[in-house]
């Protein structure tokens, strides 16, 4: 295995088992599979997919989806540093309860992941503590400060798969320019937290009717495209990999369509919450629904379902941002932005498909082989001979949010006590239960 591809230790090893009479569905594989089967898992790996497989323990898995173990491109798990808010241990368990396998998690830690000591670190605690993979992004500019480029060799030496200022933009053209060229010479994506400060400044939330009635300070929309319009002609000049971080308006949407028609290396991922709230959830000032980017208009809604369903938007990403009541429990203009997303994103999009504004091929994609493919990772198919890195969901189950039952340390989100239907009910990472809420391995 990768050095930084970590599974946690501690969860029990079942031997050989046949995972038996699931849909088994991987929309995003070069042959797609959907088709009621076993999944037979040996070592670790899924040795054989078909009717009557025998093999070990039974594991029955009659109507619910058996479907590739879930990507995250964008986490933060808040360790080295704010273990208050997440640590690798209840970030990975609340990943696993989501049905994720593998989580990107973003440098902005205390101290950031600028240099390989922290990578480290970071991939070392997740090999001890963490329930499912992590793999690190690092930072583009040292301690985030978009004045000089991070050691971007060597933490790629460490594990990371791409690199990211998120939180904040590289607002430096040049240093942009720079950090491409050099990112290219590793094929790393870099992940751009697109938002103009210029534009943005000051401004707690969208701008638009909703701001303006309730007498908040807003950002603009154009803060995000004007970024992301900068930043494309860079990647034309350059050429190397782009990845936009939570796309959030319809004209960056736009941008990004024109851009993959031209043939450019771009992607870009959108969040759930993106896509089932608008701006007029911020109307209570509710300080839950503040994140940025923040939460836009219905037409803007409207423009990443569109996005998502032709395949402009690559994947589902959470921006898992947990946060304390220190943080939260303040004037909505002096909250902390941001909130949780691993155990929430699963039953919003299922909403979706179920509401039919979104094919359940397009959904699992988009938290499979779409992010997989985004940032180059192995995993998100469910191939024989592939790691058994498995996601099975019930899509009908019923879920109410609430805090105890969150396994992250945090509880910022708008969601608590919704009901909601769809989730996952057990996750293995190779082969073995990391989540497993039905007991089927008691
Ligand atoms: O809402 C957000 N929260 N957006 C970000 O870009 C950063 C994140 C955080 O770190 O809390
Ligand atoms: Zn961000």
């Amino acid at each position: 295995m990768e050095a930084s591809s970590v599974v946690n230790p501690r969860a029990m090893d079942p031997g050989d088992l046949v995972l038996r009479g699931g849909r088994v569905f991987d929309p995003a594989a070069a042959r797609p599979l959907d088709q009621v089967a076993d999944v037979r898992i040996s070592g670790g790996r899924i040795v054989e997919i078909g009717r009557g497989l025998v093999g070990g323990r039974i594991i029955d898995v009659k109507d619910l989806w058996v479907v590739p173990g879930l990507i995250d491109l964008h986490v933060h798990l808040r360790e080295p540093g704010q273990e208050y808010k997440e640590d690798i241990e209840t970030g990975t368990r609340a990943a696993a309860s989501g049905g994720f396998t593998t989580i990107c998690c973003m440098p902005n830690t205390r101290p950031v992941n600028d240099q390989r000591t922290v990578t480290e670190l970071i991939v070392r605690r997740a090999r001890e503590v963490g329930a499912v993979r992590v793999r690190p992004i690092g930072a583009i500019t040292q301690n985030l400060e978009g004045k000089i480029l991070a050691d971007i060799a060597d933490m790629k030496e460490g594990g990371i798969v791409a690199i990211s200022d998120d939180g904040r933009p590289v607002m430096n053209a040049g240093l942009m320019r720079r950090a491409f060229e050099y990112a290219r010479t590793f094929d790393l994506p870099v992940v751009q937290h697109a938002e103009d400060l210029d534009l943005s400044e000051g401004g707690a939330m969208n701008e638009g009717a909703v701001s303006t009635r309730i007498g908040i300070r807003g950002q603009p929309a154009c803060a995000e495209s004007a970024m992301v319009a900068r930043d494309l002609e860079i990647v034309e000049w350059t050429g190397a990999r782009y990845h936009v971080a939570h796309v959030s308006t319809a004209r960056t949407v736009a941008l990004v369509r024109d851009a993959k028609r031209r043939g450019l290396p771009v992607t870009c991922e959108v969040t759930p919450h993106h896509l089932a709230l608008t701006d007029e959830a911020c109307s209570h000032y509710d300080t839950r629904t503040k994140v940025m980017p923040p939460l836009r208009t219905a037409a803007d809604q409207e423009a990443l379902l569109e996005g998502l369903v032709d395949g402009t938007i690559d994947a589902i990403a959470t921006d898992h941002a947990p946060h304390s009541p220190v943080e939260k429990d303040v004037e909505f203009e002096c909250a902390a932005p941001g909130m949780l997303g691993l155990e929430t994103a699963l039953p919003i999009i299922l909403d979706f498909v179920r509401m039919g504004t979104l094919d359940d091929k397009r959904a699992i994609s988009a938290f499979t082989g779409g992010p997989a493919r985004a940032f180059g990772l192995p995993g998100g198919g469910l191939t024989v001979g592939a790691v058994a890195d498995i996601c099975v969901i019930d899509p009908e189950r019923p879920v109410t949010i609430s805090s105890e039952g969150l396994s992250s340390k945090s509880k910022n989100t708008p969601f608590l006590g919704q009901a909601m239907a769809g989730r996952a009910v057990l996750t293995l990472v190779e082969g073995r239960p990391v989540f497993d809420l039905d007991s089927r391995f008691r």
